[in-house]
């Protein structure tokens, strides 16, 4: 069997463009399965002049061929995933036709949610940032050995196992009261919500998605891993406790699917042309200025999930150096090209100034008061891009760049992104096939 399992992942602190591109290579794929996060993500595609915003549902849900699946290492919010299943449907995409779910995902419930408001309020100053969808206290439930799984919904005893969940959130809660104080009838609107998503689950297709993913394997199937959120946000690698709590790296890929390391082919890690995040922690090349405004401003840089204003800077090689070397990178892919055309000179932090030296590396901690970006200039190119086709129409000021970053990483960059738009896409090298 030499067939393999690809994967597409974000390589800075997510929202790098995964969905578009997923979408753009879902015709080489088989099946495209999603393995960590869950309604935090939110993925955007735009064709035919429409856009459309998934979080749990795997992007290549809009091509007929393709099965999508939601992997074991993925947490399921009923009440979003039936909304997007509704959304879908409005849209005349015949989602339940073309989605597996894994038997093994597990659930998020509507006290979850209330556990991460309850615990980000006890954080004041230093919160976290993070979309308040209870994918931390989902996951903590998953590790903790409490948690509820897809499979417990078909399970004669959900309804005493989801309740005896819930009192244990609520004497949690308790413990939260200083800071934060569940609304009785919002939470009970919420578990109403709820229990009408757990009925939509219910009738979808749920399997053991591990042998599913072997088998085809094994019948030479090809298979694309999505990856949510970014490298930076890893519970592992990122920068912690400014992070998510699954593992969005490469080796997620093999936790999250039940899919052997030997058995990963591709890794394709996606980057924007410069720098966002979203939520708190640190970001050494964030701009808190016009420049940084007007990245925000062309980029559209606001969030899919939550609306809120995505914090912009350039690009900061040693976080992607790590990331490429964490991911075992083999290829990557340059989002987001055209925002950049406004500037005359465009910036890269080649290194970290830091108390014992310079350094390429990812420091332990990269807080503003440890380390110091330093930067090298590149030409701008000034010309719009978004109706570029072809690699021989790019500017010679863009190909530098490309040229630049392909060497500094040590990894070829395949495709660059020019537009939101599936068509605004260029592929330079016939590598991902
Ligand atoms: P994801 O979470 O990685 O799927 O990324 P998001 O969908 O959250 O954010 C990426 C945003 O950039 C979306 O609004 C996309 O429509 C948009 N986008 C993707 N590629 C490009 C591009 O090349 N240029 C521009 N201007 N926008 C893009
Ligand atoms: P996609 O898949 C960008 C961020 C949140 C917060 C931190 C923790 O669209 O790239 P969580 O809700 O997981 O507890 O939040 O992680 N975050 C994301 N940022 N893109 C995402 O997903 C994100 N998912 C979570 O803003 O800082
Ligand atoms: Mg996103």
């Amino acid at each position: 069997m030499n067939n393999k399992v690809d994967i597409l992942l974000g390589l800075q602190w997510g929202d790098e463009g995964k969905g578009k591109l997923v979408d753009v290579l879902t015709p080489r794929y088989d099946i495209i399965a999603r393995f960590q996060g869950g309604p935090n993500a939110g993925h955007t595609l735009e064709f035919e002049g429409t856009k459309h915003v998934l979080h749990t549902i795997p992007s290549g849900i809009f091509h007929g061929h393709v099965t999508n699946l939601v992997g074991n290492g993925v947490v399921i919010d009923p009440v979003v995933f039936a909304k997007e299943i509704d959304a879908l449907v409005a849209k005349q995409v015949p989602v339940r036709e073309r989605l597996l779910i894994s038997r093994k995902a597990h659930v998020i419930v509507p006290t979850h949610r209330l556990l991460d408001r309850a615990s980000e309020a006890s954080k004041g100053e230093s919160k976290i940032g993070s979309t308040l969808k209870g994918i931390g206290p989902s996951y903590m439930d998953k590790t903790g050995r409490n948690g509820l799984r897809v499979g417990d919904l078909l399970s004669a005893d959900f309804n005493a196992r989801y309740e005896a969940l819930k009192q244990k959130h609520m004497h949690l809660l308790k413990g939260f009261e200083e800071h934060y104080k569940a609304d009785p009838a919002e939470l009970q609107t919420m578990e109403e919500e709820f229990m009408r998503g757990v009925q939509v689950i219910r009738e979808l297709t749920i399997i053991d998605s591990e042998h599913f993913i072997n088998k085809s394997l094994k019948e030479g199937k090809r298979i694309l891993a999505e990856g949510a959120q970014g490298s930076m946000l890893d519970i592992d690698f990122g920068t912690y406790p400014f992070v998510t709590s699954s593992n969005t790296v490469a080796a997620g890929a093999c936790t999250g699917l039940g899919i052997a390391p030997n058995r990963i082919g591709e890794v394709i890690g996606i980057f924007k042309a410069y720098t966002t995040r979203v939520g708190g922690g640190p970001f050494p090349t964030e701009l808190n200025d016009e420049t940084g405004e007007a990245m925000r401003k062309v980029g559209n840089e606001y969030g899919s999930t939550t609306g809120r204003a995505r914090r912009c800077g350039w690009v900061d090689l040693p976080a992607m150096r790590y990331a490429c070397m964490i991911n075992g990178v083999t290829q990557l892919i340059m989002m987001k090209a055209d925002v950049l055309s406004q500037f005359d000179t465009i910036r890269v932090c080649t290194h970290y100034k830091t108390a014992t030296g310079n350094t390429e590396d990812l420091p332990f901690d990269i807080s503003p008061s440890l380390i110091e970006p330093v930067y090298g200039d590149l030409k701008g190119w000034g010309v719009d891009l978004t109706a570029m086709r072809e690699e021989s129409s790019l500017p010679s000021e863009l190909s530098d760049y490309i040229t630049y970053l392909e060497a500094q990483l040590e990894t070829p960059i395949t495709v660059v992104s020019v537009g939101p738009d599936r068509t605004q896409t260029i592929e330079r090298k016939p590598a991902i096939v």
